[in-house]
């Protein structure tokens, strides 16, 4: 069992991983690792151990995948299981998503995936919640024209929060429920991930646009 600081130091020693002077400038994220630019650009934003990244980036050999987490020893998990799948198309950045405005040219993003975000029940935190205004402003900056974002989610309070978050920042609600039978159908919601296995339950889906 390899313990924090190992693993930090292995993710960090890994090519699919991200982090200072290797993260693209903006505007260069495509050219600079090796894809047209009309190539998709799928960001996870707490993407942690990556499992959603991983499993989208297999179905979608064509895109560009790169999972966000600010926890280096988690991203190790990412960083390992692509080098044992020999992936082309997945990259780990380490970092905060307060850095997506600094990191990306406006539109460069095609759709932005939260997965299981930590929900920061307390009203104090709310502030670190990925759908806080101060993050929503973000990705409606570098979200390309019509780009979505999603959000899946196992705690209600954090999709209501997350619905009404949206509506105030002037986003269009494309589907937001639980359950229904006109769920859209995509393969990428029923792909586990680490934190699903751990806690189950339902999950809440939610996938917007700003117009
Ligand atoms: C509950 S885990 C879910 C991880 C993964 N998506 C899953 O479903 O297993 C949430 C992750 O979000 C990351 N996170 C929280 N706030 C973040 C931020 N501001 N920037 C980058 N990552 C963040 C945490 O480090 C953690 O790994």
């Amino acid at each position: 069992m390899l313990g924090k600081l190992e693993k930090k130091r292995r993710y960090y020693a890994s090519s699919y991983a991200l982090y200072g002077e290797k993260v693209p400038p903006p505007g260069q994220w495509r050219a600079q690792l090796g894809f047209p630019q009309e190539a998709a650009l799928i960001l996870e934003v707490g993407c942690g151990k990556g499992d959603f990244s991983l499993a989208v980036a297999r179905l979608e050999p064509q895109a560009l995948v790169i999972g966000l987490d600010r926890k280096a020893d988690r991203l190790y998990a990412a960083v390992r299981a692509a080098e044992t799948l020999g992936l082309a198309n997945a990259y780990f950045w380490q970092g905060d998503a307060l850095l997506l405005e600094a990191a990306f040219a406006p539109g460069e993003v095609s759709e932005i995936w939260l997965v299981h975000p930590d929900p920061y029940p307390k009203p104090r935190q709310a502030k670190h919640r990925l759908t806080h205004p101060r993050f929503l402003r973000l990705y409606h900056r570098i979200l390309r024209p019509g780009g979505l974002l999603h959000l899946r989610t196992d705690h209600q309070d954090l999709w209501r929060y997350s619905e009404e978050q949206l509506a105030m920042q002037g986003a269009h609600i494309l589907w937001s429920g639980i359950g229904h039978s006109d769920k859209p159908t995509s393969p990428w919601l029923t792909i586990e991930t680490d934190f699903q296995r751990k806690k189950g339950g339902p999950t809440y889906y939610l996938q917007a646009t700003w117009p």
